[in-house]
């Protein structure tokens, strides 16, 4: 669940983010059973945050939180994909989609691009990309859990 201290925090770092026409169609995708791949993404932003803060990992916050936004910014319906090729692709296609709109660092590239590993044998570079890659799995479950 996304709280006011977490909207505090987006708005913080990822204002022009959110605000962007492009990642508010994330909305309209179902990303796992009813949750939508706007809350997905906001769900992991928001879950990496309190995952470093409560391990008191020294992070970039705020390549966390846009990272963590951008890391499935794909456009497409996922029920059209065959699923062995969108596990792998979509982390190179949610690159390019967030490259064309924000200017990203290399942390936020490599949360990114390798989000899914150990699939795509892509090992994260920055503890948090890492840290992003696991929340990410934990999400996945959870939102999908919730669900049945
Ligand atoms: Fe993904
Ligand atoms: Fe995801």
């Amino acid at each position: 669940m996304v709280t006011v201290l977490d909207k505090t925090i987006f708005s913080l770092y990822a204002k022009d983010i959110l605000e962007n026409p492009k990642v508010n169609k994330l909305s309209e995708y179902l990303h796992h059973k009813n949750v939508t791949r706007l809350e997905h993404s906001l769900n992991v932003a928001a879950t990496s945050v309190k995952v470093a803060r409560k391990y008191n990992l020294k992070v970039d916050e705020r390549s966390i939180v846009r990272g963590a936004l951008l890391h499935d910014f794909f456009l497409y319906d996922l029920v059209n994909e065959r699923i062995e090729n969108h596990l792998v692709r979509h982390p190179y296609i949610a690159y390019e989609n967030a490259k064309a709109e924000f200017m990203l660092n290399d942390i936020e590239k490599d949360i990114i691009l390798k989000h899914m590993w150990p699939i795509t044998n892509r090992l994260p570079k920055y503890k948090e990309s890492l840290i992003v890659c696991l929340v990410d799995t934990y999400c996945a479950f959870k939102e999908k859990l919730n669900n049945l």
